[in-house]
């Protein structure tokens, strides 16, 4: 079959790395892809959020599945454009319709759906700009820090946990006053929880689900976990404090009712779940619902999951992902970002990239993040760059592979955390 996936980073590098290994691939393409999907596959220069370009390739290519990596072109209704079009209807989106993204694109969305079927999370409540004083009360009865989202999409920094309940006010008043533009019009203040976190995925065609590899990515730029906020430096699987135990509370009170819940209020959702967990004295929480797959978990993720993951979407499109298996591969997974210096503040791009060649063994694997060609070259272009993905027995030894490959990739301004892990 022919396959687009629609996306250009490190996550879609992970995934499209995945689906060409599939004897049922005879075409991958990647839109837009980076210097590495281009490796795997066929770069097409579309943008994920150009509906109507994308038509027009999927239909003079014969493309047989799309599967979407970013959240932007779900949220923007990508599913239910290619339902609800005669000539696209019969081609499979993996991912959610419009109404089921809304899990990521709308966390007033997802605490009300959460409140509605009794999935564990934060006490909170939504406020809109002509309630700043019933917010203000509400912030009152909670003890700091406190924490307040932007309920839309703001490209990860739509959090802020703040100590102080008069830098709160303040910090409310702006965010509702547009300080994260639309996405801002209503926040949700919530509940602090005091734990450690975890990312579970869930593939389900709607009816049944597939649990894979639990992964814990490390999103703050500074070792020890400080610093600012990122999109992600690095990632481990498994996460030995999510044991069987554990598991089998998330699978009971959380995955069940979320994939029961969905089906119960007649929305489609066909693709990836992305819980971000928190396990607060033993008990798992949900911090949020993303709709698409973690980056960078995803360049772990992959790596332990043993069977086809092709056979494993067409079970999602075909609703008969009850008659699949999914093998976990025993041996530990590790990914380390390397970044471009300042990221996640301002940095340059354009940088050569050299040793990339020289590192891949079979259990190390690239994984280009922000990555393109130029004049014969792979340059930089983008805060995250690469990401070191590699197996051992152990996460130590994984560990001590992809740090030999950060050292031996090399470009101007690289910097890459050296404790990821340090808390497992
Ligand atoms: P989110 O964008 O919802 O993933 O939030 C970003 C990060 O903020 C999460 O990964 C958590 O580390 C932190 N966070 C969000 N909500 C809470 C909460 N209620 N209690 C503690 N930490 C939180
Ligand atoms: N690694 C977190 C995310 O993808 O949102």
């Amino acid at each position: 079959m022919n396959i687009l996936l629609l996306g250009s980073g490190g996550r879609e590098h992970a995934l499209a790395w995945k689906m060409a290994q599939s004897p049922k691939v005879r075409q991958l393409y990647i839109a837009p892809g980076n210097a590495g999907t281009a490796s795997v596959g066929t770069n097409v220069e579309l943008r994920a959020n150009d509906f109507a370009g994308i038509k027009t390739f999927v239909l003079a290519n014969h493309v047989d599945m799309v599967v979407v990596g970013p959240e932007d072109p779900l949220v923007a209704g990508i599913y239910d454009y290619f339902r609800d079009d005669d000539e696209l209807a019969p081609i499979p989106v993996i991912g959610p319709s419009r109404e089921g993204a809304q899990l990521e694109g709308s966390k007033d969305f997802a605490k009300a759906f959460m409140m509605r079927h009794g999935i564990p999370t934060a006490r909170y409540r939504s406020f809109t700009a002509d309630e700043l004083v019933a917010g203000e009360a509400f912030l009152e009865t909670l003890s700091p820090p406190y924490v307040l989202k932007a309920d839309g999409l703001a490209a990860g920094k739509g959090v802020l946990i703040i100590d102080s309940l008069d830098d709160a006010r303040k910090e409310l008043r702006q965010m509702l006053q547009g300080m994260f533009g639309e996405a801002s019009r209503t926040v949700v203040i919530e509940e602090f929880l005091d734990g450690i976190e975890c990312s579970v995925f869930v593939l389900t065609d709607g009816n049944d689900y597939k649990i894979l590899p639990v992964a814990k990515d490390y999103k703050r730029i500074g070792e020890g976990n400080t610093g600012l906020n990122t999109g992600g430096m690095g990632a481990v699987s498994p996460v030995p404090f999510a044991d069987a135990a554990f598991m089998q509370k998330v699978e009971e009170r959380i995955i069940r009712p979320t994939v029961d819940g969905l089906r119960a209020e007649s929305i489609d959702y066909k693709g990836f779940i992305f819980l971000g967990l928190i396990k607060v004295k033993g008990e798992p929480m949900v911090i949020e619902y993303n709709c698409r797959m973690g980056d960078p978990e995803t360049e772990v993720v992959m790596l332990r999951i043993k069977n086809d993951l092709v056979e494993l979407l067409e079970g999602v499109a075909q609703g008969t992902l009850s008659t699949c298996e999914l093998i976990e591969d025993e041996r530990a997974a590790v990914t380390v970002m390397l970044v471009s210096g300042g990221y996640p503040e301002d940095y340059e791009k354009g940088k050569i990239i050299t040793g990339l060649d020289t590192i891949r063994t079979p259990d190390r694997i690239v994984f280009h993040a922000g990555t393109t060609r130029k004049d014969g070259s792979i340059v930089t272009s983008g805060g995250r760059v690469v990401a070191i993905s590699s197996y051992g027995i152990t996460k130590e030894e994984a560990l001590k592979k992809s740090y030999a490959g950060a050292e031996a990739i090399d470009f101007e301004r690289k910097y890459y955390r050296r404790d990821i892990g340090f808390d497992l």
